[in-house]
């Protein structure tokens, strides 16, 4: 028989893999956060151009404001190791919902990836929520958030 050819089911597939490996990556590395002070733990990782997984927790510190993100913890492994753009994201805590990135994380994402980039948000329990860099980006308050105008 002859062998297949790629087909685009083969592609969601392999996309799906790569997803769920970078999420396990975020979850596995989620146990080392030090957050002390919120009890809330997340974990993150990122796939850099290359493939590789960077992988960060958020930190947190007695001097509350100098605590750091999870995502920011991913995104300094990957420029640490020589990369500069990263093609896929993860973040997931034991929170209620996925929880979705502060407005400094997403610049930071956005720094190093495009609108396009894939953004996984999980909860420990299972709950998921795909969205991309692009569409967490804007947020953006405008006329239709006052009820006044
Ligand atoms: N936190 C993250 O690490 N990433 C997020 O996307 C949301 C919030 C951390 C910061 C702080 O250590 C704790 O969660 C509570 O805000």
């Amino acid at each position: 028989m002859p062998p297949r050819p790629a087909q685009d089911h083969s592609n969601r597939t392999l996309c799906r893999r790569r997803t769920m490996s970078l999420l396990d990556a975020a979850r596995d590395v989620r146990e080392n956060a030090y957050a002390p002070y919120s009890k809330f733990k997340v974990g993150a990782a990122v796939r850099g151009a290359s493939g590789t997984i960077y992988r960060g927790v958020n930190v947190e510190n007695v001097a509350y404001p100098e605590g750091t993100c999870a995502e920011a913890g991913a995104i300094a492994a990957m420029v640490a190791a020589g990369e500069t753009e990263l093609v896929e994201v993860a973040v997931i805590a034991d929170s209620p919902a996925p929880v979705p990135p502060c407005g400094g994380c997403r610049q930071k994402l956005a720094e190093f990836g495009r609108g396009s980039v894939p953004v996984t948000l999980a909860t420990t329990a299972g709950a998921r929520l795909d969205t991309t860099i692009g569409d967490l980006l804007p947020g953006r308050f405008d006329a239709s958030h006052m009820d006044n105008v």
